[in-house]
């Protein structure tokens, strides 16, 4: 399980938290980790403290016709940790992806020189089922999908699995749902403990993660909770999970949110 997409069409269900936290909850555990921020927003870019218009390359010289090689768009956040960044110009990008031949297999093609040299490829996905995000899905061996705890986050569910169900028909058999994080978890909010025993009953569940401050506090310096604040929370599940990863396993045993 190399490549792992972080998707759920759903906006502001903690994907990008999720892909910044388990990558560096990679890292620190020794792995080697290329994060892909296939977002226009820059989300993931800025959490990890890059200024999205410094960056010489980025994912946009990546997918781009004629395209610079991986490599070259590739930067440093520390020794494990790797990323290749997004800018708003992803989003016209969008458009001319979609007049190209194999339009779907773009990025698969992009990573092939570097999939070797990471033990994982994190992909942080736009909140659409866009052609980028079936990008990161045609390629990717698993998808990982952060879940708000609410009603409507819920319900979004089953419009991605259907489209997960048509990649992995048309595009990308290999492509595993390793199951979703419940995300933004409110102890004290009915609906959210109802919404969290439905994901618990239907759904594989990785990781409850907790609403709280810290998942923001170390933003601004670029830092993820799991580095400057391991023992909260939300550091801890997301190292549980990371830990899973490694592991190869896919069934949590306990759950850290009561
Ligand atoms: N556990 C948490 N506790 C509190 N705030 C959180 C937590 N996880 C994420 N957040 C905050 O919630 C907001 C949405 O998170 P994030 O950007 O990770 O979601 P997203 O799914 O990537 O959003 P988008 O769909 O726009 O890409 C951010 O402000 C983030 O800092
Ligand atoms: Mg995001």
């Amino acid at each position: 399980m190399k490549v792992i997409a972080i998707a759920n069409q759903k906006g502001g269900v903690a994907k990008t938290t999720t892909t910044h936290n388990l990558g560096a909850a990679l890292a620190a555990a020794g792995k080697k980790v290329l994060l892909v921020d296939l977002d226009s927003q820059a989300s993931l870019t800025i959490s990890v403290g890059l200024e999205p218009l410094e960056a010489e390359r980025t994912i946009v010289d990546v997918l781009r016709k004629d395209g610079e090689p991986i490599r070259e768009c590739i930067q440093r956040i520390s020794d494990r940790l790797h990323i290749v960044s997004s800018i708003i110009d992803l989003a016209p990008m969008e458009m001319e992806l979609l007049s190209r031949a194999s339009r779907e297999k773009i990025l698969d093609r992009a990573l092939k020189p570097v999939r070797g040299e990471y033990d994982y490829i994190l992909i942080d996905c736009p909140p659409q089922l866009s052609i980028l995000t079936i990008n990161a899905l045609s390629c990717a061996d698993g998808v990982v999908i952060p879940v708000k705890t609410d009603y409507l986050a819920y319900r979004g569910l089953t419009q991605l699995q259907d489209s997960i169900q048509e990649i992995q028909e048309l595009i990308n058999p290999e492509l595993r749902v390793l199951g979703v994080i419940a995300t933004l978890y409110d102890t004290r909010v009915s609906d959210d403990r109802e919404i969290l025993a439905l994901l618990k009953e239907e759904y594989n569940l990785l990781g409850v993660v907790k609403r709280l401050a810290v998942a923001k506090k170390g933003l601004y310096d670029g830092r993820a909770a799991v580095e400057q604040a391991p023992e909260s929370q939300i550091a801890q599940e997301y190292m549980a999970i990371a830990k899973m990863l490694i592991d190869g396993k896919e069934r949590r045993e306990e759950l850290y949110h009561e």
